[in-house]
C-alpha cells in the first residue's frame, strides 16, 4: 500500500493536500465556515464561549500551540494550551464559558483521555474533540467532535494528522471568531486561504530534491536548533520533534528572541540551525537573530517566503517557499520541516516508520 513511496511517512507527507481537502469538505461554503461542522455544539454553545482551554500531547500539543496564537489574534478569545500529562495532575481554576478542546490523532492517548475526564469532573461544561479516529475513546467521551479526515496514519511520526488538526483548528477559530472579533470580510479571506492550502502544499512538496540535498549535511551532526517566531515557534517545535523521533539527532526549538538568553552559547560550526521565515512583521527581527548565529559560525538553513528580502543575511542556505498568507503559513511551513527530518533519517538509516522506543498510540501513562 505504500505504492511508489519508500516509507509510510513519505507517503503520508505527500497525502497532505488531499487530507486537507477532505478535512475542509462540506465545512466551508461561499466564504463561510459552516456551524454544522461542529454538530449541535455550535448552535448550543458557541455564542457563550468566552475562552478556550486546549489539551493534547506531542505533535497534537504543537497543533494546540499554533491554535493559541490564532485564537487570540483572530478570534480575540483568551486561549490556554497545556500538555495533558500536566493538566490532569494540577489544581485548576475553571473560567466560566470556557470551551475544553482535546486534540488527538488516535483518540486513545491515555493522558489526553484522562485530562478530558478530569476536565468534565472539574466543571468544564462544553467539550470538543479534534480527532482522527471515529469511535475512539476520546470521541466517545466528548460532547462534540470535529474529525480530521487524514485517513489512516501508519508512520509513528505524525505528519498529515498534524496539518489536518491545524486545518480543523482554524475552522474552530473562525467559527468562534465570527461571534466575537472577526468580521465577515476577514472570515471570507481566511476561507479563501484554506481553499488554496492544498495547492500551496503541493508547491512545497516540489522542494523535496533540494531538501534531500540539505539533509546530507545533517547526517554527522549530534544536535540541531530550530527557530521560529510567533505561530512559527510551535512549527519549529514540531520540526525539532520530527528530527528527534526519526533521526535520533537531538533537536531543540526556540523562539528566536530567546537565543541570546542562553542557547547562543551552544552555537558553533557543528550546530545546524533551521529557521522558518515567512514574510511577516517579525522578519527583520528574525534576520538579526540569524546574523547572531552566523557570527558564531553556526550553519543556517532557512525556509523563507519568496517575497521575504533575505539578500542581506550572510551565510544562509535558503529555500524559497511560495508566498503564503500569514494565517495559514504555519501549515505550509510544517511540510518542509517534515521532509527534512525524513531525509535526514534516510541518511542515518533508521527505521523511519517504527522509530525505536516509540509507539503510535500511547495508551499507558
Ligand atoms: O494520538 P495522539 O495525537 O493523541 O498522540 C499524541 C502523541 O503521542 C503523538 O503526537 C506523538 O508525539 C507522535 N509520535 C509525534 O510524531
Amino acid at each position: 500500500e505504500r505504492g511508489e513511496y519508500r516509507h509510510y511517512m513519505q507517503k503520508e507527507i505527500h497525502e497532505q493536500p488531499v487530507a486537507i481537502e477532505k478535512t475542509l469538505d462540506g465545512r466551508i461554503r461561499a466564504g463561510h465556515v459552516l456551524d454544522a461542522a461542529f454538530g449541535p455544539l455550535a448552535e448550543k454553545a458557541f455564542d457563550h464561549i468566552r475562552s478556550v482551554q486546549i489539551v493534547a500531547c506531542g505533535t497534537s500539543y504543537h497543533a494546540g500551540m499554533v491554535a493559541r496564537y490564532w485564537m487570540e489574534a483572530i478570534a480575540g478569545l483568551p486561549c490556554s494550551v497545556e500538555v495533558a500529562s500536566e493538566f490532569r495532575y494540577r489544581k485548576h481554576v475553571v473560567p466560566p464559558g470556557t470551551l475544553f478542546v482535546s486534540i488527538s490523532q488516535s483518540g486513545e492517548t491515555a493522558d489526553t483521555l484522562a485530562a478530558l475526564k478530569e476536565a468534565k469532573h472539574l466543571g468544564y461544561v462544553h467539550t470538543l474533540a479534534i480527532c482522527n479516529v471515529p469511535e475512539s475513546s476520546i470521541v466517545r467521551e466528548s460532547e462534540s467532535t470535529l474529525m480530521t479526515r487524514a485517513g489512516l496514519e501508519v508512520g509513528v511520526a505524525s505528519t498529515k494528522a498534524f496539518t489536518t488538526q491545524l486545518t480543523a483548528l482554524l475552522l474552530l477559530v473562525v467559527a468562534l471568531g465570527k461571534r466575537n472579533a472577526l468580521s465577515a470580510g476577514q472570515e471570507a479571506k481566511i476561507v479563501k486561504e484554506l481553499e488554496s492550502l492544498p495547492e500551496q502544499i503541493r508547491h512545497v512538496l516540489r522542494l523535496e530534491d533540494e531538501i534531500q540535498a540539505w539533509a546530507e549535511q545533517f547526517g554527522d551532526k549530534q544536535h540541531a536548533l530550530y527557530l521560529g517566531r510567533g505561530a512559527q515557534y510551535p512549527v519549529a517545535m514540531e520540526g525539532a520533534l520530527k528530527l528527534k523521533e526519526i533521526s535520533y539527532i537531538h533537536a531543540e526549538a526556540y523562539p528566536s528572541g530567546e537565543l541570546k538568553h542562553g542557547p547562543l552559547a551552544l552555537i558553533d560550526d557543528q550546530m545546524p540551525v533551521v529557521a522558518v521565515a515567512p514574510n511577516n512583521e517579525l522578519l527583520e527581527k528574525l534576520k538579526s537573530n540569524l546574523q547572531e548565529v552566523h557570527a558564531r559560525g553556526g550553519q543556517l538553513y532557512v525556509f523563507a517566503d519568496v517575497d521575504a528580502p533575505m539578500e542581506n543575511v550572510p551565510g544562509v542556505k535558503l529555500l524559497r517557499v511560495a508566498a503564503t498568507d500569514e494565517v495559514v503559513a504555519p501549515i505550509v511551513y510544517t511540510v518542509p520541516l517534515q521532509m527534512l527530518a525524513y531525509h535526514v533519517a534516510l541518511i542515518k538509516g533508521t527505521d523511519v516508520d517504527q522509530p525505536r522506543n516509540l509507539a503510535k498510540s500511547v495508551t499507558v501513562e
